[in-house]
């Protein structure tokens, strides 16, 4: 494969204020990480997979991505992740195959990914050789706050809501991340921070970030339940 998508699963979840790890919360039946994998596996080209899962959930997201990998017949490579998001992603470059070209990184938060975003973001990379973003327009007014008073107004025109997956040339992102000297939220900031385009191209709503009970919430609305 010349694709490699990383899938970042080992952030503890905090803000859903559950009892495992985002990625191990059912969404109506079914893991995060396993809806994840089931948009991923999707794409019709084949990808080098690669999760990245914290270090006591290891087991358990073998378990998944053999059950997710076995009906799609495809490979999926489990590591261990970092304390940072960065050192998470940082751990699934390592493991890349030499044939891969092309990145995704991917949060496994965005469970419900379609694999068309997937296939948009690699052939914007492939065609512009720059670092690829899915955006979404920002439909709420947005206020620049000090100690609770609104101080102004932001001209929501020029801002985007970023999801992921976020794609890259290979090498670029790799000595980009050996160049990191700070922690930054995401790869495309990394990735401009080394002197590269960074382009957007147009999101998905169904790319949406579970991070709340009510994004769980919506998520599970979308869904079809797990077979039982
Ligand atoms: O915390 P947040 O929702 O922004 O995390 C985004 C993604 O990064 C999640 O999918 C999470 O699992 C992942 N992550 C990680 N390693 C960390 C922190 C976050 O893989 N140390």
């Amino acid at each position: 494969a010349t694709v490699g998508v990383i899938i970042v699963a080992a952030g503890s979840g905090s803000r859903l204020g559950q009892a495992q790890p985002k990625a191990f919360v059912p969404v109506a039946g079914r893991t995060v990480l396993a809806r994840c994998l089931d948009g991923v596996l999707g794409m019709r080209e084949p990808a080098q997979v690669v999760v990245v899962a914290p270090e006591q959930w290891r087991a358990e997201a073998v378990a998944i991505a053999a059950e997710v990998a076995g009906v799609a017949a495809a490979s999926v490579t489990v590591v261990v992740g970092g304390a940072t998001r960065q050192l998470s992603v940082a751990a699934g470059l390592a493991v890349l195959d030499d044939a891969v070209s092309t990145v995704l990184v991917h949060d496994s938060a965005r469970a419900l990914t379609p694999p068309a975003l997937l296939e948009s973001v690699v052939a914007a990379v492939r065609d512009t050789g720059d670092g690829i973003i899915p955006g979404l327009p920002v439909s709420d007014t947005i206020k620049r706050t000090e100690a609770g008073l609104a101080r102004e107004t932001v001209d929501r025109s020029t801002l985007t809501a970023v999801q992921t997956p976020q794609g890259f040339p290979r090498q670029q992102l790799v000595d980009a991340y050996s160049a990191a000297t700070e922690d930054y939220t995401d790869d495309a900031a990394l990735f401009a921070a080394a002197g590269h385009a960074v382009r957007v191209v147009d999101g998905d709503p169904l790319a949406f970030k579970i991070t709340t009970p009510w994004d769980l919430r919506r998520a599970e609305t979308l869904v079809d339940p797990a077979p039982t």
